[in-house]
């Protein structure tokens, strides 16, 4: 009789947004169709109005809010959420859309386990409003990056990243709009990969 091995275990990740969820909700939608060995344990989102809650509630995912306003620094909130992901039992964080500088509060409790999406190619345009930076430094080609986190901004090993053309006439938004289909497929083109390296590496 031949072993049936097991099915691996879905990687349980934490996503972190601040704002409209278009990533998360890509990753939510692949999971749910089979297309991710992952699973969303927890949403965390800082600002209270911020679309991404109604998405995980759409999808049926947990959402906390940590308003990084009621925390008197930035490692005090970082500790909030590192709390909140071991709470939720949290393997991998995907900052998808978080607008927040992390401290080594994070990084430490996560080490090499944190991934950032950026709407650029880095190491170009690193930081806020990366869009904008592209357009108004006149390039003819733009993208997104996927990368580890470190604690240096936007800096650290890239994994996964896609070209978008400048077009003549864009606009902030039009360019950030087709850039953000890439962005869609590229957290999940990197989330897959990492799940198929735990199966072998570490679990
Ligand atoms: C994405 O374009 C992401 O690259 C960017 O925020 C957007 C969130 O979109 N992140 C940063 O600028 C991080 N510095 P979403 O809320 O629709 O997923």
């Amino acid at each position: 009789m031949s072993e049936v091995p097991a099915a691996p275990s879905p990687l349980r990740l934490g996503v972190l947004a601040s704002g409209n969820g278009s990533n998360f909700a890509a990753l939510a939608e692949a999971i749910a169709g089979g297309e991710l060995a992952a699973q969303i344990q927890v949403l965390i989102y800082n600002n209270p109005d911020a679309p991404v809650a109604q998405r995980a509630q759409q999808w049926q995912i947990p959402s906390v809010l940590l308003n990084h306003r009621h925390y008197p620094s930035r490692e005090s909130f970082d500790a909030a959420i590192v709390e909140t992901l071991k709470t939720y039992a949290v393997e991998w964080v995907v900052m998808a859309g978080w607008m927040r500088i992390v401290t080594p509060v994070l990084l430490s409790a996560y080490p090499q386990r944190i991934i950032n999406l950026h709407p650029s190619l880095l190491p170009s345009f690193r930081g806020l409003h990366a869009v904008e930076q592209a357009l108004a430094a006149g390039v003819k080609i733009t993208g997104c990056t996927v990368h580890l986190v470190t604690e240096e901004l936007d800096s650290g090993p890239i994994l996964a990243q896609a070209a978008v053309p400048v077009l003549p006439d864009d606009t902030p938004a039009t360019l950030h709009a087709r850039i953000q289909v890439q962005e869609h497929r590229i957290l999940k083109q990197a989330i897959a990969e990492i799940a198929a390296q735990q199966v072998q590496v570490s679990r």
